[in-house]
């Protein structure tokens, strides 16, 4: 029986592909844990059809009978929506179709971003957390889709469950130049790239392959990634409200492992009681290094082509 305070939960998009898969579990517990109440504030363009889905959206969260979904916000008005948010989840955007780079998005979506981070400033509770999903994700701090999937491929290869799979974090951008570091991964307890034992397959297979699995799908879907996409953001909030946990997190740089100062690049993190500490201790070798200058390259170009969003 839950008897804690409900936590506000706003997410926008809420009647999108993404929505569908990631509301259920938010409200099943699978994101805040099976003592935490949920209010679910839902956010939709404020046009007939979307706001039409969402209604149908919440006859099914009604119809699931979740125990801890206690109370539910649908609107159209973003301000009514991050009212008093604990959480904002910002998946509405555009997502890209087959042939489009994720840098397409960039001026359209970032609009979105700028508008709402506005409005959360204004609303949201004082200890909100905001995540975005919503692409491209050069200042997206969910690079947590790429580290399950790096740890899905490895584990495929090496013919071992899942959880054998450990110390994989994702270094950059959520773009094809991302770096997914198996040089320090390890595969039941040892080096990874000795188990794997083809260093030829880790670089020009492993790294490609988690680098453009997103546009695989939308090629494969004719749509972009949503059900796994919603579980990358269960799991980045679970582990973010989860102390000690260890994740990959697109965070502020300040410089760290060579990234530009300012800009936002995927990293690991350690979640402590109050937030969480960037790892900043793994020594990187020169082929690490010669892929985080790149992907590194694409954020400072990316940021360069926002900067009137951002002034
Ligand atoms: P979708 O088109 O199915 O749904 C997006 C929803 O957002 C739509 O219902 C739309 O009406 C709504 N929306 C648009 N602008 C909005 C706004 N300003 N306020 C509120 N709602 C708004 O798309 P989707 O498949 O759910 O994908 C959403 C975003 O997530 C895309 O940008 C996609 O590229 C991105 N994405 C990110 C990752 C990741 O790992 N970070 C993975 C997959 C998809
Ligand atoms: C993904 O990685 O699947 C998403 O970011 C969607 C996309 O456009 O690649």
């Amino acid at each position: 029986m839950a008897s804690r305070k409900p936590i506000r939960v706003a997410v926008t998009g809420a009647a999108g592909n993404i929505g569908y898969a990631l509301l259920f579990r938010i409200a099943s517990g699978a994101m805040f844990g099976p003592d935490q109440p949920v209010i679910l504030q839902l956010l939709e363009i404020p046009v007939e059809g979307p706001q039409k889905a969402l209604k149908g959206v919440a006859m099914e969260l009604e119809d699931c009978a979740f125990p801890l979904l206690t109370d539910m916000v649908l609107t159209g008005d973003a301000e009514v929506a991050f009212k008093d948010a604990n959480w904002c989840l910002l998946v509405g955007s555009k997502p890209r179709g087959p042939g489009m780079e994720r840098a397409d998005l960039l001026k359209d979506n970032g609009k979105i971003f700028i508008a709402q981070g506005k409005a959360i400033d204004a609303v949201a509770a004082d200890d909100a957390r905001v995540a975005v999903v919503g692409n491209p994700c050069n200042t997206n701090v969910m690079v947590r889709l790429d580290e399950n999937r790096a740890r899905a491929q490895l584990a495929q290869k090496a013919g071992v469950a899942i959880d054998e799979v450990t110390d994989l974090y994702i270094y950059g951008n959520h773009s094809p130049t991302m770096f997914a570091d198996f040089t320090h991964a390890k595969i039941g307890g040892k080096d990874a790239a000795g188990v794997i034992g083809d260093e030829a397959w880790l670089k020009n297979d492993f790294l490609p392959t988690v680098g453009k699995r997103g546009a695989a799908i939308i090629e494969a879907r004719c749509l972009s990634s949503a059900a796994s996409a919603a579980n990358a953001l269960v799991d980045h909030v679970r582990d973010l409200v989860t102390p000690g946990k260890v994740h990959s997190v697109a965070v502020s740089s300040e410089g760290r492992y060579g990234f530009a100062p300012g800009v936002w690049a995927g990293m690991p993190v350690r979640t402590t009681a109050s937030g969480y500490e960037v790892i900043d201790s793994f020594a990187m070798d020169d082929f690490a290094k010669s892929k985080i200058a790149l992907t590194n390259d694409e954020l400072v170009g990316e940021r360069e082509t926002i900067k009137d969003l951002l002034a």
